[in-house]
């Protein structure tokens, strides 16, 4: 376990939530304001579990969690940290099924991983990225004390987003 809160165990990704990622991949929400991960079955998310937040955690000691309620062990979706080339500082993300979302599920465990990334990791600068669209990932980033820096394009989908940066020292 990684983290715990009032409402959640924050836990590393294992090939067991190969069917909730499937999910959680492919919602509506997810595809608009993040991306079409093309996961369409379980191998596809088998791999992208192992390719993505886990290969992440050995390359960087850190990745997407899973958040699993403490009071029923269901997993609602994920948040955490990841490094993609072309941002220069580790950045949070988080994303919910949407039945679990505006229940400040988001912000709490945001601010959990900010603490932790913080005074375990001992990271004390983080960005973010966001779609200029994605009011709700705008509040929470700004609920957290994140500050819009500039716009700018992602080298890889060449796609333009909001950059956000949160100083902790
Ligand atoms: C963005 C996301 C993670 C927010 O998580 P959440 O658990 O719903 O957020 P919280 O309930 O903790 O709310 C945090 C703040 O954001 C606000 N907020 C949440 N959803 C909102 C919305 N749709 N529109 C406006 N504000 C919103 C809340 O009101 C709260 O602010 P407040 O405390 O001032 O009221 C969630 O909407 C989500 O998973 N979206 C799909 C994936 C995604 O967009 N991820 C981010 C990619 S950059």
């Amino acid at each position: 376990m990684i983290l715990d809160t009032a409402r959640l165990k924050l836990r590393l990704l294992n090939t067991s939530d190969a069917e909730m990622i499937l999910a959680l991949l492919n919602e509506e929400s997810f595809i608009k304001n993040i991306g079409d991960k093309a996961v369409r079955n379980l191998q596809d998310a088998l791999n992208y579990i192992n390719n993505g937040p886990l290969a992440v955690q050995a390359k960087f000691g850190f990745s997407f969690y899973c958040c699993v309620k403490k009071d029923d062990g269901q997993a609602i979706g994920i948040s955490g940290l990841t490094k993609r080339d072309g941002i220069d500082y580790p950045e949070i993300g988080f994303a919910f099924f949407a039945k679990y979302c505006r229940q400040g599920y988001g912000f709490e465990s945001a601010q959990a991983i900010i603490h932790y990334a913080n005074a375990q990791l001992a990271i004390k600068h983080l960005q973010a990225i966001c779609n200029p669209d994605n009011e709700a990932s705008k509040t929470l980033l700004q609920r957290l004390g994140f500050s819009f820096d500039k716009h700018t394009t992602l080298a890889d989908t060449n796609q333009t987003v909001m950059l956000f940066d949160l100083n902790a020292s």
